[in-house]
């Protein structure tokens, strides 16, 4: 039997997906994203999930971009077909209801560095690389890097970075926003364990409604935006954690959150 190329593991609510093709630094082919994507279904459906964490296997490379070797066969139209796919399984990796930590734990370029812009925050090893390096391959990036990157950074930092296929060092891109922070590398995972563990211990229902509110405000005019947060912010008084939040506040104790 072939190993998994996407390994699933979940604990007390934290879920860790690695992408598992070290010796091809963990590129991305198609089937690579069809395991990714059932792993981001299972995921989607688990109610008690609260937070995911995203890393590549082995001491590398996070994902050193879509698969060269596959792409190298395709045509315009397989092209779209697997820039489509690409697209999808991101945007269903973006849409879990939950925070998306991307652990960078190496090179994290071209496709790797959009499946980074697709994780709500970024957590990076001192030897990790950044870099959109399509356009010397005669490409452009593929699977969400002119928008989410432009998103992130700014236009202004997404064309420098996608135009010149410049690779940023950890603190460079720590910098620019790319990343959070930065890790010794062997301390990366531990770190974003620590960091997740602290969200799953947070009011579940809240921690949702925070990302979706954020996450759908992003996309439209701030009023939007802060209508939804109103909305949000109301409905959150119909739960049982938000009562119990405010309790243990005001009996000065710990809140023991139920995710109701
Ligand atoms: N696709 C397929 N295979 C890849 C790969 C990729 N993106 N990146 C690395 N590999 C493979 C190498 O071919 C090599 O395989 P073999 O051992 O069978 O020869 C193995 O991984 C190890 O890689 P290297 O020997 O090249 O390792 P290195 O340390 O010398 O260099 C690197 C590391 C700088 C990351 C280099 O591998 C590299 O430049 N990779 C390509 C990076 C890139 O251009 N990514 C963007 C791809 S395009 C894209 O992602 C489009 C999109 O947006 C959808």
């Amino acid at each position: 039997m072939t190993d998994p190329l996407v390994l699933c593991t979940a604990e007390a609510g934290v879920a860790v997906l690695t992408i598992n093709r070290p010796a091809a630094l963990n590129a991305l082919n198609a089937n690579v994203l069809l395991e990714l994507e059932a792993c981001v279904r299972g995921l989607a459906a688990d109610s008690a999930l609260r937070c995911v964490i995203l890393t590549g296997a082995g001491s590398k490379s996070f994902v050193a971009g879509a698969d060269i070797v596959e792409m190298s066969t395709l045509t315009p139209r397989t092209a779209r077909h697997f820039a489509a796919l690409g697209h999808r399984v991101l945007a269903e990796l973006e849409a879990l209801p939950v925070p998306v930590i991307a652990a960078v734990n190496g090179f994290a370029l071209g496709g790797g560095c959009e499946l980074s812009l697709a994780c709500d925050l970024v957590y990076a090893s001192e030897n990790a690389r950044f870099g959109q390096p399509e356009v010397n391959l005669g490409l452009i990036p593929g699977f969400g890097g002119t928008q989410r990157l432009a998103r992130r950074v700014g236009a202004m930092r997404a064309l420098e970075l996608v135009a010149t296929a410049r690779t940023l060092k950890a603190d460079e891109a720590k910098a620019v926003g790319l990343c959070l922070d930065v890790f010794p590398a062997d301390t990366l995972m531990a770190r974003v364990h620590e960091i997740a563990a602290g969200i799953a211990a947070k009011g579940p229902v809240a921690v949702r409604a925070a990302k979706a509110v954020l996450r759908r405000g992003l996309d439209g005019p701030v009023g939007v935006g802060n209508a939804l947060e109103t909305e949000a912010f109301a409905n959150l008084f119909d739960s049982a954690d938000a009562r119990e939040g405010m309790t243990a506040f005001v009996e000065k104790r710990p809140a023991h959150f139920h995710n109701a």
